[in-house]
């Protein structure tokens, strides 16, 4: 298995303290930042934008983590800065074109996942596990932060390792994104999850100091 990684989710950021943000996530070696990219007709809001992603580029190395939560994501890969060491995923709900989709990303040289809403069953990898990079499983319905889990995703993630295993992918990594509380990484970790999408539920739960924040959830993730 390898080393648990952390990828901060942005929205759920202080913006205003952006700077300050990004040195302790450099600080406690962040292995990624989680940039939700929502267009309010695939999820019902609307985050960070293509323009604020690229001002972020600039003042930071730590490698980006894009998740598109929009429809036809395979006509607007070239929206964004991608840069090697990169993570990018789709979903797999939100274009007929998900295989094309996953191959515009390869192309750019980067890391292609495919995200899953969590009714979504396993065997539509059955065809596209061996093109991924890795596998986002949502674990609350996308869209909003500060959500309860949806329990039976915890199971999903062990379905979902048992089935990449089993079937010749077990380099596919598996990211968890969505209500990563302490308790529930510790459950995901065991479970067979690789990356960790770190929001309100940890490290940017209120009067939590991010530092400290980051040490317990790398404690439960190692
Ligand atoms: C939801 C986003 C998540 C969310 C995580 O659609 O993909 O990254 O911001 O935040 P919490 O930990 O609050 O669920
Ligand atoms: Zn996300």
């Amino acid at each position: 298995m390898i080393k648990g990684k952390i990828s901060p989710s942005m929205m759920c950021a202080d913006f205003t303290e952006l700077k300050q943000t990004l040195e302790v996530f450099e600080r406690c070696g962040v292995e990624y930042l989680h940039l939700d990219i929502m267009d309010g007709h695939f999820v019902p809001n609307i985050t960070l934008g293509e323009s604020l992603i690229r001002q972020i580029r600039k003042i930071t190395e730590i490698p980006f983590d894009y998740h598109l939560m929009i429809t036809d994501p395979e006509m607007k890969i070239d929206w964004f800065d991608l840069r090697e060491g990169d993570l990018m995923s789709v979903h797999y709900e939100s274009t007929p074109h998900v295989q094309r989709a996953i191959g515009k990303i390869k192309d750019k040289g980067v890391k292609a996942g495919l995200a899953l809403n969590p009714a979504t069953p396993l065997n539509v990898l059955d065809y596209l596990a061996c093109d991924i990079d890795f596998l986002l499983l949502m674990t609350v319905n996308p869209g909003f932060a500060g959500q309860k889990v949806v329990s039976q995703t915890l199971e999903k993630i062990r379905d979902a390792r048992n089935y990449l295993d089993g079937n010749g992918n077990a380099n596919v990594m598996i990211e968890v994104d969505g209500c990563v509380s302490y308790p529930n990484a510790k459950i995901m970790r065991e479970n067979g999850a690789d990356i960790f999408v770190g929001g309100t539920s940890s490290i940017f739960a209120p009067s939590t100091d991010l530092e400290q924040g980051l040490e317990a959830l790398r404690a439960v993730i190692k």
